[in-house]
């Protein structure tokens, strides 16, 4: 079940983004071949599927979540650029490819990420992606700004930085992961949801509490993988939270006790969609998906 909608919903999103790199004038088609690259690499489409699923969850058509999921992926495309900076986590390899500073060089990977973040916003307004009306535009652009941002997931990576070969307790490390990763799977729910066109108050509510869980189940879930994946499986260098000193669960709790944590961070999620009739489906699979994942 989980692969075909998958399959079905990686294959709309990729057309939706596919439409967005087109360079205006030479001088910028390598600006566009980079940013094109950071985006059109693979990776799971995990946070547009949850848009999609979110849409469906309250009867929309996936169609309509277009605008959405490519905007939630491209601030994600964004911030997986810049984390590979040397800056930052110097990662030299990306969904299986060299990172985009490795590919181009760090100034053109500043500068993509930088422009993929624009381009999220308005892929939120481009009428060719998303219909909805100007006033649920508004409340999905400011949503996006705040997950995304200082008091999400910039102000997420920036605790993440400053707690290398740090000893953070569970509090403070539950804060930086809502912050660094949840904020922007949260929103990608909120976004979904409001695509529809039909988000009650609260059907929002049980959503957010879902979003919630498995915003923190994905990035404990990402921790488990650092440790017991391996490179080519991942994509991305196995081993490096470790050899980086990161605080992450494995780290504080033990893994045995993170996959149990994991655990129950979908069983959260899942109680949160009680309300929800079979619409829901695709969403309750990407809860066990986020837990079950081997990449
Ligand atoms: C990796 O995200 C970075 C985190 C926020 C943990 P994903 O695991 O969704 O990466 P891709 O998009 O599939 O490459
Ligand atoms: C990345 O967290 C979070 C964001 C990019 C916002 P990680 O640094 O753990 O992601 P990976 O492991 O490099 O994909
Ligand atoms: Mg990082
Ligand atoms: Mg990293
Ligand atoms: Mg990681």
């Amino acid at each position: 079940m989980i692969a075909a909608y998958s399959a079905t919903s990686q294959a709309r999103v990729n057309a939706a983004l596919e439409t967005l790199f087109t360079a205006p004038s030479p001088e910028l088609a390598r600006l566009y071949e980079a940013m094109r690259y950071s985006v059109m690499n693979g990776g799971k489409r995990v946070r547009p599927l949850l848009a999609y699923a979110a849409c469906e969850a309250l009867g929309g058509k996936p169609e309509q979540a277009n605008g959405a999921a490519c905007a939630v992926e491209l601030i994600h495309a964004y911030s997986l650029v810049h984390d590979d900076l040397p800056a930052m986590d110097d990662d030299d390899l990306r969904r299986g490819q060299p990172t985009t500073h490795k590919k181009f060089d760090e100034a053109c990977a500043i500068l993509a990420g930088d422009g993929l973040q624009s381009l999220a916003f308005s892929a939120l307004l481009d009428p060719r992606l998303s219909t909805s009306a100007a006033e649920i535009r508004l409340q999905m652009v400011s949503a996006l700004a705040l997950a995304a941002g200082p008091a999400g997931m910039v102000g997420g990576q920036a605790i993440d930085l400053g707690s290398v070969g740090l000893k953070l307790d569970q509090k403070a490390l539950e804060y930086m992961h809502r912050h660094k990763t949840g904020a922007l799977i949260e929103v990608s729910v909120t976004l979904g949801a409001l695509a529809s066109g039909r988000a009650e108050k609260d059907e929002l509510k049980s959503l957010q509490t879902y979003a919630q869980a498995i915003g923190l189940a994905f990035q404990v879930q990402d921790d488990i993988l650092d440790v017991e994946s391996d490179t080519e499986t991942l994509g991305k260098r196995q081993g490096a939270d470790i050899a980086r000193d990161k605080p992450t669960y494995p780290s504080l709790l033990g893994l045995d006790a993170a996959k149990a944590y994991a655990l129950e961070l979908r069983d959260q999620a899942l109680h949160a969609l009680q309300p929800f009739d079979a619409a829901a489906e695709p969403l309750r699979d990407l809860a066990r998906y986020i837990v079950d994942r081997r990449s």
